[in-house]
Protein backbone atom coordinates (compact mmCIF):
# COMPACT_ATOMS: atom_id res chain seq x y z
CA UNK A 1 0.00 0.00 0.00
CA UNK A 2 3.18 2.22 0.66
CA UNK A 3 3.86 1.88 -3.22
CA UNK A 4 0.54 2.64 -4.12
CA UNK A 5 0.71 6.12 -2.04
CA UNK A 6 3.54 7.12 -3.36
CA UNK A 7 2.75 6.56 -6.96
CA UNK A 8 -0.44 8.27 -6.57
CA UNK A 9 1.30 10.97 -5.03
CA UNK A 10 3.39 11.10 -8.28
CA UNK A 11 0.85 10.67 -10.51
CA UNK A 12 -1.05 13.73 -8.86
CA UNK A 13 1.63 15.77 -9.18
CA UNK A 14 1.91 15.41 -12.47
CA UNK A 15 -1.54 15.79 -13.39
CA UNK A 16 -1.74 18.93 -11.32
CA UNK A 17 1.35 20.71 -12.65
CA UNK A 18 -0.31 19.61 -16.48
CA UNK A 19 -3.69 21.90 -15.89
CA UNK A 20 -3.55 24.89 -17.68
CA UNK A 21 -6.76 26.21 -17.25
CA UNK A 22 -9.48 26.69 -14.91
CA UNK A 23 -11.67 25.16 -16.34
CA UNK A 24 -9.64 21.94 -15.65
CA UNK A 25 -9.25 21.85 -11.79
CA UNK A 26 -12.30 20.50 -10.83
CA UNK A 27 -12.04 17.53 -13.06
CA UNK A 28 -8.60 17.03 -10.77
CA UNK A 29 -10.34 18.13 -7.65
CA UNK A 30 -13.19 15.18 -8.50
CA UNK A 31 -10.54 12.76 -9.72
CA UNK A 32 -8.08 13.26 -6.94
CA UNK A 33 -9.47 14.68 -3.71
CA UNK A 34 -13.23 14.40 -3.95
CA UNK A 35 -15.13 11.97 -2.10
CA UNK A 36 -15.47 9.26 -4.28
CA UNK A 37 -11.69 10.31 -5.29
CA UNK A 38 -8.85 7.87 -5.82
CA UNK A 39 -7.41 9.13 -2.04
CA UNK A 40 -10.51 8.00 -0.46
CA UNK A 41 -10.72 4.86 -2.41
CA UNK A 42 -6.74 4.21 -1.38
CA UNK A 43 -7.48 5.18 1.96
CA UNK A 44 -10.45 2.75 2.37
CA UNK A 45 -7.94 -0.02 1.46
CA UNK A 46 -6.43 1.07 5.60
CA UNK A 47 -9.26 -1.24 7.09
CA UNK A 48 -7.08 -4.10 5.33
CA UNK A 49 -3.56 -3.66 6.57
CA UNK A 50 -2.26 -5.29 9.12
CA UNK A 51 -2.85 -3.59 12.79
CA UNK A 52 0.73 -2.67 13.15
CA UNK A 53 1.04 -1.00 9.96
CA UNK A 54 -2.34 0.75 9.98
CA UNK A 55 -1.12 3.94 12.21
CA UNK A 56 2.28 4.49 10.09
CA UNK A 57 0.27 4.33 6.94
CA UNK A 58 -2.15 6.45 7.81
CA UNK A 59 0.02 8.97 8.91
CA UNK A 60 1.54 8.69 5.86
CA UNK A 61 -1.57 8.85 2.93
CA UNK A 62 -2.50 11.96 5.20
CA UNK A 63 0.70 13.64 4.95
CA UNK A 64 0.48 13.17 0.49
CA UNK A 65 -3.37 14.28 0.89
CA UNK A 66 -2.35 17.30 2.30
CA UNK A 67 0.41 17.83 0.13
CA UNK A 68 -1.54 17.60 -2.93
CA UNK A 69 -3.83 19.35 -1.18
CA UNK A 70 -2.05 22.67 -0.55
CA UNK A 71 -0.22 21.97 -4.21
CA UNK A 72 -3.96 22.15 -5.79
CA UNK A 73 -4.78 25.49 -4.08
CA UNK A 74 -1.57 27.04 -5.45
CA UNK A 75 -2.59 26.19 -8.16
CA UNK A 76 -5.55 27.43 -8.52
CA UNK A 77 -4.33 30.96 -6.83
CA UNK A 78 -2.22 31.24 -9.65
CA UNK A 79 -4.78 30.52 -12.51
CA UNK A 80 -7.28 32.51 -10.90
CA UNK A 81 -5.04 35.69 -10.43
CA UNK A 82 -4.09 35.46 -14.03
CA UNK A 83 -6.24 35.75 -17.04
CA UNK A 84 -7.31 32.38 -15.92
CA UNK A 85 -4.10 30.16 -18.01
CA UNK A 86 -0.66 29.47 -16.69
CA UNK A 87 1.15 30.64 -19.95
CA UNK A 88 -0.02 34.26 -19.03
CA UNK A 89 0.53 33.79 -14.62
CA UNK A 90 4.55 32.58 -14.99
CA UNK A 91 5.82 33.37 -18.61
CA UNK A 92 8.86 34.92 -17.47
CA UNK A 93 9.84 35.39 -20.95
CA UNK A 94 7.14 38.27 -21.60
CA UNK A 95 8.77 41.38 -22.07
CA UNK A 96 8.30 43.95 -19.07
CA UNK A 97 5.64 46.85 -19.51
CA UNK A 98 7.57 49.49 -21.37
CA UNK A 99 7.15 53.18 -19.68
CA UNK A 100 7.40 56.09 -21.88
CA UNK A 101 10.43 57.62 -22.43
CA UNK A 102 11.34 61.00 -21.58
CA UNK A 103 12.62 63.34 -23.65
CA UNK A 104 14.89 66.72 -23.29
CA UNK A 105 12.13 70.11 -22.77
CA UNK A 106 12.44 72.02 -26.30
CA UNK A 107 14.10 74.72 -24.35
CA UNK A 108 16.92 72.52 -23.11
CA UNK A 109 17.45 70.84 -26.82
CA UNK A 110 17.57 74.36 -28.18
CA UNK A 111 20.21 75.92 -25.87
CA UNK A 112 22.31 72.28 -26.09
CA UNK A 113 22.19 73.03 -29.99
CA UNK A 114 23.02 77.00 -29.31
CA UNK A 115 25.90 76.09 -27.15
CA UNK A 116 27.15 73.14 -29.23
CA UNK A 117 27.39 75.84 -32.20
CA UNK A 118 29.25 77.92 -30.04
CA UNK A 119 31.63 75.20 -28.61
CA UNK A 120 32.61 74.27 -32.03
CA UNK A 121 33.98 77.77 -32.44
CA UNK A 122 36.03 77.57 -29.30
CA UNK A 123 33.68 79.20 -26.92
CA UNK A 124 34.06 77.72 -22.91
CA UNK A 125 30.52 77.10 -21.42
CA UNK A 126 30.34 78.57 -17.61
CA UNK A 127 27.38 78.95 -15.55
CA UNK A 128 26.46 81.63 -13.25
CA UNK A 129 24.61 82.30 -10.26
CA UNK A 130 20.15 82.68 -10.59
CA UNK A 131 20.41 84.88 -7.44
CA UNK A 132 22.74 88.44 -8.47
CA UNK A 133 23.70 91.11 -6.70
CA UNK A 134 23.10 94.63 -8.07
CA UNK A 135 26.56 95.56 -8.20
CA UNK A 136 27.24 92.56 -11.12
CA UNK A 137 23.86 91.99 -12.52
CA UNK A 138 23.70 96.36 -13.24
CA UNK A 139 27.14 98.52 -11.91
CA UNK A 140 29.96 95.99 -13.64
CA UNK A 141 28.02 96.52 -16.19
CA UNK A 142 27.94 99.68 -16.74
CA UNK A 143 24.33 100.63 -15.55
CA UNK A 144 24.81 102.82 -12.50
CA UNK A 145 21.95 103.64 -10.07
CA UNK A 146 19.14 105.82 -11.77
CA UNK A 147 20.53 104.87 -15.31
CA UNK A 148 16.98 104.39 -17.42
CA UNK A 149 18.09 101.38 -18.72
CA UNK A 150 17.31 100.17 -15.28
CA UNK A 151 13.78 100.95 -16.21
CA UNK A 152 13.96 98.11 -19.35
CA UNK A 153 14.59 95.13 -17.31
CA UNK A 154 11.82 95.03 -14.71
CA UNK A 155 13.59 93.50 -11.97
CA UNK A 156 12.39 91.15 -9.11
CA UNK A 157 14.43 92.51 -5.91
CA UNK A 158 15.17 89.74 -3.17
CA UNK A 159 17.02 92.71 -1.19
CA UNK A 160 17.91 96.38 -1.57
CA UNK A 161 21.13 94.80 -3.08
CA UNK A 162 20.26 91.15 -4.35
CA UNK A 163 17.73 90.45 -6.80
CA UNK A 164 16.93 87.68 -9.54
CA UNK A 165 19.55 88.13 -12.77
CA UNK A 166 17.30 90.08 -14.81
CA UNK A 167 20.19 89.22 -18.06
CA UNK A 168 23.43 86.94 -18.31
CA UNK A 169 25.25 89.84 -19.24
CA UNK A 170 26.39 89.90 -15.37
CA UNK A 171 28.68 86.88 -16.14
CA UNK A 172 31.22 88.41 -18.47
CA UNK A 173 32.07 90.67 -15.13
CA UNK A 174 32.46 87.65 -13.05
CA UNK A 175 34.65 85.90 -15.90
CA UNK A 176 36.86 88.66 -16.91
CA UNK A 177 37.40 90.03 -13.61
CA UNK A 178 39.13 86.51 -12.14
CA UNK A 179 40.84 85.76 -15.72
CA UNK A 180 43.36 87.66 -18.03
CA UNK A 181 42.65 87.68 -21.62
CA UNK A 182 42.67 85.83 -24.37
CA UNK A 183 39.07 84.87 -23.44
CA UNK A 184 36.18 83.46 -25.34
CA UNK A 185 33.06 82.33 -23.20
CA UNK A 186 29.08 81.57 -23.11
CA UNK A 187 27.08 81.62 -20.35
CA UNK A 188 23.39 79.65 -20.99
CA UNK A 189 21.09 79.94 -18.44
CA UNK A 190 17.62 81.29 -16.62
CA UNK A 191 16.95 85.00 -15.88
CA UNK A 192 13.95 86.90 -14.92
CA UNK A 193 11.47 90.05 -15.59
CA UNK A 194 8.53 91.01 -14.09
CA UNK A 195 6.93 90.52 -17.42
CA UNK A 196 4.06 87.88 -18.90
CA UNK A 197 1.87 87.87 -22.11
CA UNK A 198 2.17 85.84 -25.27
CA UNK A 199 5.95 86.88 -26.25
CA UNK A 200 7.13 86.90 -22.38
CA UNK A 201 7.39 84.66 -19.42
CA UNK A 202 8.73 85.60 -16.15
CA UNK A 203 11.46 83.68 -16.24
CA UNK A 204 13.13 82.55 -19.85
CA UNK A 205 16.51 81.98 -21.07
CA UNK A 206 19.49 83.69 -22.47
CA UNK A 207 22.78 82.97 -23.89
CA UNK A 208 25.51 85.39 -23.44
CA UNK A 209 28.68 85.17 -25.36
CA UNK A 210 31.89 87.18 -25.42
CA UNK A 211 35.20 87.37 -26.56
CA UNK A 212 38.43 89.52 -25.37
CA UNK A 213 42.03 89.64 -27.35
CA UNK A 214 44.05 91.98 -28.99
CA UNK A 215 42.73 94.16 -31.67
CA UNK A 216 39.10 92.49 -31.99
CA UNK A 217 36.91 94.14 -34.59
CA UNK A 218 33.18 94.39 -34.79
CA UNK A 219 34.07 92.09 -37.99
CA UNK A 220 35.01 89.57 -35.98
CA UNK A 221 31.58 90.00 -33.79
CA UNK A 222 29.80 89.74 -37.43
CA UNK A 223 31.56 86.74 -38.41
CA UNK A 224 31.04 84.47 -35.41
CA UNK A 225 27.55 86.05 -35.46
CA UNK A 226 26.52 85.03 -38.87
CA UNK A 227 28.23 81.27 -38.90
CA UNK A 228 25.89 81.23 -35.73
CA UNK A 229 22.66 82.05 -37.43
CA UNK A 230 23.73 79.98 -40.48
CA UNK A 231 24.28 77.00 -38.62
CA UNK A 232 21.31 76.86 -36.29
CA UNK A 233 18.56 77.81 -39.29
CA UNK A 234 19.69 77.69 -42.67
CA UNK A 235 22.78 78.60 -44.73
CA UNK A 236 21.56 81.36 -46.73
CA UNK A 237 19.55 83.30 -44.42
CA UNK A 238 19.43 87.01 -44.96
CA UNK A 239 20.62 88.92 -41.99
CA UNK A 240 21.56 92.27 -41.20
CA UNK A 241 22.92 94.29 -38.12
CA UNK A 242 20.89 97.48 -37.30
CA UNK A 243 22.40 100.33 -34.81
CA UNK A 244 21.19 100.18 -31.01
CA UNK A 245 21.87 101.10 -28.21
CA UNK A 246 23.04 99.07 -24.85
CA UNK A 247 24.95 100.66 -21.94
CA UNK A 248 27.70 97.56 -21.93
CA UNK A 249 28.62 98.19 -25.21
CA UNK A 250 29.87 100.55 -27.86
CA UNK A 251 28.60 100.42 -30.80
CA UNK A 252 26.31 98.55 -30.29
CA UNK A 253 23.86 96.23 -32.74
CA UNK A 254 20.85 94.35 -33.10
CA UNK A 255 20.98 91.29 -35.55
CA UNK A 256 17.84 90.94 -37.53
CA UNK A 257 17.21 87.88 -39.49
CA UNK A 258 14.90 87.74 -42.21
CA UNK A 259 11.07 86.27 -41.16
CA UNK A 260 11.50 82.54 -41.31
CA UNK A 261 7.61 82.53 -41.08
CA UNK A 262 6.97 84.48 -44.21
CA UNK A 263 10.34 84.20 -46.14
CA UNK A 264 10.36 88.13 -45.70
CA UNK A 265 7.60 89.28 -47.56
CA UNK A 266 5.39 90.53 -44.45
CA UNK A 267 3.14 89.29 -41.72
CA UNK A 268 1.88 89.21 -38.38
CA UNK A 269 4.80 87.91 -36.97
CA UNK A 270 7.41 90.52 -38.09
CA UNK A 271 4.77 92.80 -37.87
CA UNK A 272 4.91 93.32 -41.87
CA UNK A 273 8.84 94.34 -41.83
CA UNK A 274 9.97 91.41 -43.12
CA UNK A 275 12.46 91.16 -40.38
CA UNK A 276 12.80 89.93 -36.82
CA UNK A 277 15.34 90.83 -33.70
CA UNK A 278 17.03 87.86 -32.90
CA UNK A 279 19.86 89.31 -30.29
CA UNK A 280 21.59 92.58 -29.47
CA UNK A 281 25.26 92.38 -29.66
CA UNK A 282 28.70 94.96 -29.82
CA UNK A 283 32.02 95.92 -28.58
CA UNK A 284 32.62 95.82 -25.39
CA UNK A 285 32.34 99.24 -23.66
CA UNK A 286 36.15 100.07 -22.29
CA UNK A 287 33.98 101.30 -19.15
CA UNK A 288 33.45 97.83 -18.31
CA UNK A 289 37.04 96.61 -19.47
CA UNK A 290 38.30 99.26 -17.02
CA UNK A 291 35.54 98.50 -13.62
CA UNK A 292 37.55 94.55 -14.42
CA UNK A 293 41.15 95.78 -14.37
CA UNK A 294 41.67 95.75 -18.17
CA UNK A 295 43.16 98.26 -20.34
CA UNK A 296 41.07 98.88 -23.13
CA UNK A 297 43.71 100.21 -25.15
CA UNK A 298 45.45 96.96 -25.14
CA UNK A 299 42.07 94.69 -25.21
CA UNK A 300 39.35 95.00 -26.98
CA UNK A 301 36.23 92.55 -27.02
CA UNK A 302 32.98 92.24 -28.08
CA UNK A 303 29.64 90.65 -26.21
CA UNK A 304 25.99 89.11 -27.30
CA UNK A 305 22.80 88.39 -25.36
CA UNK A 306 20.59 85.90 -27.16
CA UNK A 307 16.97 84.78 -26.38
CA UNK A 308 16.64 81.07 -26.12
CA UNK A 309 13.14 81.12 -26.14
CA UNK A 310 12.54 83.13 -29.10
CA UNK A 311 15.26 81.68 -31.43
CA UNK A 312 13.01 78.36 -30.41
CA UNK A 313 9.61 79.69 -31.70
CA UNK A 314 11.06 80.67 -34.96
CA UNK A 315 12.67 77.39 -35.43
CA UNK A 316 9.95 75.73 -34.91
CA UNK A 317 7.08 78.15 -35.87
CA UNK A 318 5.39 78.86 -32.15
CA UNK A 319 3.58 81.62 -31.69
CA UNK A 320 2.64 81.59 -27.97
CA UNK A 321 6.03 81.27 -25.43
CA UNK A 322 3.26 80.16 -22.66
CA UNK A 323 3.39 76.89 -24.60
CA UNK A 324 6.58 75.88 -23.27
CA UNK A 325 5.55 76.58 -19.43
CA UNK A 326 2.61 75.04 -19.33
CA UNK A 327 3.74 71.03 -19.26
CA UNK A 328 1.08 69.74 -21.47
CA UNK A 329 2.49 66.30 -22.59
CA UNK A 330 0.76 66.77 -26.43
CA UNK A 331 2.82 69.98 -26.55
CA UNK A 332 6.03 68.43 -25.34
CA UNK A 333 6.06 65.28 -27.45
CA UNK A 334 6.44 66.88 -30.71
CA UNK A 335 9.60 68.02 -30.07
N1 LIG B 1 21.76 91.80 -21.82
C1 LIG B 1 20.96 92.22 -22.93
C2 LIG B 1 19.49 91.99 -22.63
O1 LIG B 1 19.19 91.17 -21.83
C3 LIG B 1 21.33 91.45 -24.16
C4 LIG B 1 22.68 91.85 -24.66
C5 LIG B 1 22.81 92.89 -25.56
C6 LIG B 1 23.81 91.19 -24.24
C7 LIG B 1 24.04 93.27 -26.04
C8 LIG B 1 25.07 91.57 -24.68
C9 LIG B 1 25.15 92.62 -25.61
O2 LIG B 1 26.19 90.98 -24.30
O3 LIG B 1 26.38 92.98 -26.07
O4 LIG B 1 18.65 92.62 -23.19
Amino acid sequence: MENELQKLKAEAEEALHAISSKANLEDFRVKFLGRKGLFSSTMKQLGKVSKEDRRRLGQLANSIKKSVEELFRDRKEMLESGDGTVAEAVDLSLPGRALPFAALHPISQVMEEMCAVFEGMGFAVAEGPDVETDHYNFEAVNIPRHHPARDMHDTFYVSESILLRTHTSPMQARIMENQDPPLRYISPGKVYRCDSDITHTPMFHQVEGFLVDRKVSFADLKGVLTSFIHRIFKDDLPIRFRPSFFPFTEPSAELDIACVICGGSGCRVCKRTGWIEILGAGLIDPEVMKMVGYDPDEFSGFAFGLGVERIAMLKYGIDDIRLYYENDLRFLKQF
